[in-house]
């Protein structure tokens, strides 16, 4: 079986991974690191939790530790170029570098949006080894020449088709085209929908693909349940299942900001201790409820699609998904955020009658059947019982919201929601805005709350307006959906390039 020791790894990096407890290369590892280390452009694809991170850090911590010359960093100048979607995921990139490079006196740098720039403009100065970035932030300090790209030899995009999709595809030609032609690009994820695969070429020499599972597998060891239920009594539903004794620590996905910060409060109402990380909440907000998750200080995380991909917290026991994502690809990286580096994991998604579409894509997608479990004993009694802060339908809601009066609201409402889910009236938050025509620009994350991410994920008008007749009702036969079978064979059907650039124009 391979080692760590076979690759011919510099052997500080080895002592560490020893150090780390990482005594076995998971699969993608086996396969990029030697083709990365032989100097090739690649695309690698491997389900969630399994270690690509290493995959691409371990090589590029070799190439640039050979080519270290001490003393010798060039004013403003990276060698080592990393991009990834979120200020949380190019944090925790920058950490497991400077974990596997902690002896090797490589010079590890992370400049993301929604911070001071200044201390940035200053940390650059010196030359960086390894710069993480988010894209938005890194285009601003090259509008203000505080570092320069003459000097990169290797070009990492994490979550490489999130990065060349809608939200971030121009930022990246643009800082594509102050690098050097030769390079070395390397390209990773879980998913990769075939039209973004064409795309890479543009940024790749000829690349070697390694793809352990076909593209879009989901993790194996998350078992997928499903819950099909009115869209009114979920908040109900979600308290019971998180009241559950197994339900140690959880991510709820939301599909907008406003729904996430909507959810924590009727948790609050069933007694359930829930932080909230989107796109509105300032840097310091997501940090610190981020933290506060990953400490267990705080057992459940409500979350937008800003914290989809690429995060890893070891002891997530499950996943919800409150609102079903309407990118498909989204389901994979969401239910993700479990069952990592070979542990197991829950996932379990409420599916309304308005979600039978994305529903149907999602099993397309991933080749996995999720069908209903019925809904627990004593259901519809806990929903007549419940608050109203907990059922009031998404109508009354809108009204309340708006009356600020929380009392079912007498005004009307503004801005058909017609089809829409969990928003606010327009023009009162930024979940809904610009709905139609233009495609989200990419991250520019310099103002606070501009991540591509935010803008691109955050929200998302529904499209089939709840019109489809609802399947089974929740008493479906339980499932243990599971690993997809046959590995080898899935529909071929990707999700439309239509539907994901609707799904990235809000936020
Ligand atoms: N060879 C290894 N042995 C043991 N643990 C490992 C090994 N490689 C990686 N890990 C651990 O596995 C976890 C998941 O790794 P990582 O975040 O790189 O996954 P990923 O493939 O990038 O997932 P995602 O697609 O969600 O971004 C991390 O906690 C990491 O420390
Ligand atoms: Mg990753």
């Amino acid at each position: 079986m391979t080692q760590f020791s076979d690759f011919g790894l510099a052997a500080p990096l080895i002592k560490t991974l020893d150090a780390l407890g990482y005594t076995q290369p998971t699969p993608i590892q086996t396969q990029a690191i030697p083709l990365v280390l032989s100097g090739k452009d690649m695309l690698g694809i491997a389900q969630t939790g399994t270690g690509k991170t290493a995959a691409f850090a371990l090589p590029l911590l070799h190439h640039l530790n050979a080519s270290q010359k001490e003393g010798d960093r060039i004013r403003k100048s990276v060698r080592g170029l990393v991009l990834a979607p979120t200020r949380e995921l190019a944090t925790q990139i920058a950490e497991s570098f400077r974990e596997y490079g902690r002896l090797l006196g490589l010079r590890v740098n992370v400049v993301l949006g929604g911070v001071p720039i200044n201390k940035q403009i200053r940390t650059l100065e010196k030359g960086t080894d390894v710069l993480i970035a988010t894209p938005g932030r890194l285009e601003d300090l090259m509008q203000q020449k505080a570092v320069t790209l003459d000097y990169v030899t290797h070009l990492v995009l994490d979550e490489a088709d999130q990065m060349l999709d809608m939200g971030f595809i121009h930022a990246l030609k643009r800082i594509a085209k102050a690098l050097p032609r030769e390079r070395q690009t390397m390209l990773f994820s879980a998913t990769m929908p075939s039209e973004i695969e064409a795309l890479s070429k543009q940024f790749q020499k000829d690349p070697g693909k390694v793809s352990v599972a076909p593209v879009s597998s989901t993790a194996e060891r998350v078992s997928q349940h499903a819950y099909f239920v009115k869209q009114k009594d979920k908040a109900v539903l979600l308290s019971r299942l998180l009241k559950e004794r197994e339900v140690s620590r959880a991510i709820i996905f939301t599909r907008t900001k406003h729904g996430a910060n909507r959810l924590v409060g009727q948790l609050d109402k069933s007694n359930l201790d829930a932080m909230a990380i989107h796109g509105n909440k300032t840097q310091n907000q997501r940090q610190k409820a981020l933290n506060s998750f990953r400490e267990g200080k705080c057992a459940f995380l409500v979350a937008t699609d800003v914290a989809a991909r690429g995060i890893d917290i070891p002891e997530v026991s499950h996943v919800f998904n409150f609102d079903l994502p309407e990118v498909p690809e989204q389901y994979v990286h969401r239910i993700g955020r479990t069952a990592r580096a070979g542990r197991e994991g829950t996932a379990v998604s409420l599916i309304s009658d308005g979600e039978r579409n994305l529903h149907r894509a999602i099993e397309k997608l991933t080749n996995v059947r999720l069908d209903g479990l019925p809904l627990p004993d004593g259901f519809a009694q806990e929903v007549k019982d419940a608050p109203e802060e907990l059922t009031a339908s998404h109508r009354d809601r809108r009204k309340s919201e708006f009356s600020g009066r929380g009392d079912g609201g007498k005004r009307p409402a503004r801005g058909g929601g017609k089809g829409r889910s969990g928003g606010p009236p327009r023009g009162r938050n930024n979940d809904t805005r610009s709905s139609e025509g233009r495609p989200a620009r990419s991250g520019q994350d310099d103002g606070g709350n501009r991540d591509g991410l935010e803008r691109a994920m955050g929200a998302g008008p529904r499209g089939d307006g709840g019109k489809r007749p609802a399947r089974g009702g929740g008493n479906g036969r339980p499932t243990r959906g599971g690993k997809p079978q046959g590995q080898a064979k899935r529909p071929g059907g990707q999700s439309s390039r239509g539907n994901r650039a609707r799904a990235r124009q809000d936020s």
